[in-house]
């Protein structure tokens, strides 16, 4: 049984503070695949899957994505009718939660180097004090992201739900660092096989233990979510 969009809210409500809260969302195949044969994620959680994806743009200050996930799934930002209106003015949001597109190499899709939307990457970034576009530039450490900084700056701007939506990569060195307090988890039923990856990978391996916050089974598709155990 799917929940009344009601119910959901309070399900995905992120939690009140003044930090940083790093959500991630992802949907994975039962054998632990992140996309399908085509490349894409996208189609594997069916339609209660955009249901609920649309459903935490709508409740994210900023959505944090790698620019491999920005150039594959084709991201562009937010417009007004992707979210939920009514709901964002009830909460105190902004009509529009900006793309954070993270990437070293700076090599971004032109439709996303636009006004309001965001770039995190390191102050040593090759190219960046000539980079087009009017993105609004978070460039914290050398070599690496400073992601504690990154949060950091976020929150102070009052961007302090932050929805991650990958991809792998992004969200392993998150996952590396500790930094994901709950993450949202649609597990298609679906064997996929091939070569793509888990939904977290990297070459740092931890064990971050998780609890329950939510499992509902929507006519076989698992939507699930988990957080961090210290939170709990
Ligand atoms: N199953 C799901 O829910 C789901 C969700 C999202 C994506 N996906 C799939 O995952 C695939 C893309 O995976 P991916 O792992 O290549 O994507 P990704 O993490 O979105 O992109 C990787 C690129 O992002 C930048 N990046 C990521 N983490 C970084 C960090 N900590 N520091 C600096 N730069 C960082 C780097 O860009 P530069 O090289 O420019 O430095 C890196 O090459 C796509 O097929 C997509 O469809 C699946």
């Amino acid at each position: 049984m799917i929940p009344e969009q009601a119910e959901l809210e309070k399900l995905y409500a992120y939690p009140a503070g003044e930090t940083a809260w790093v959500r991630s969302n992802f949907v994975s195949t039962l054998d632990g695949a992140a996309y399908d044969e085509s490349g894409m994620s996208g189609s594997l959680g069916g339609d209660v899957d955009t249901r609920v994806f649309a459903l935490l743009r709508s409740l994210a200050d900023v959505i944090v994505v790698g620019v491999g996930t920005a150039r594959t799934e084709g991201y562009e930002p937010v417009r007004a009718e992707d979210v939920d209106a009514d709901l964002r003015e009830r909460l105190g949001l902004a009509p529009v939660p900006p793309i954070a597109v993270v990437s070293r190499r700076l090599d971004i899709p032109d439709v996303l180097r636009s006004g309001g939307q965001l770039l995190i990457t390191t102050s040593d970034a090759p190219g960046l004090d000539t980079l087009s576009g009017d993105m609004d530039v978070l460039a914290y450490g050398e070599g690496v992201i400073d992601w504690p900084a990154v949060l950091a700056e976020l929150a102070r701007r009052g961007l302090r739900r932050v929805l991650c939506e990958g991809g792998p990569t992004l969200h392993g060195t998150l996952v590396g660092h500790d930094l994901i307090d709950d993450l949202c988890l649609t597990i298609a039923p679906v064997l996929a096989a091939g070569a793509a990856p888990r939904i977290a990978h990297g070459p740092e391996a931890v064990t971050t233990h998780m609890q329950r916050a939510h499992v509902i089974d929507a006519d076989g598709v698992l939507l699930t979510r988990w957080v961090r155990s210290h939170h709990v």
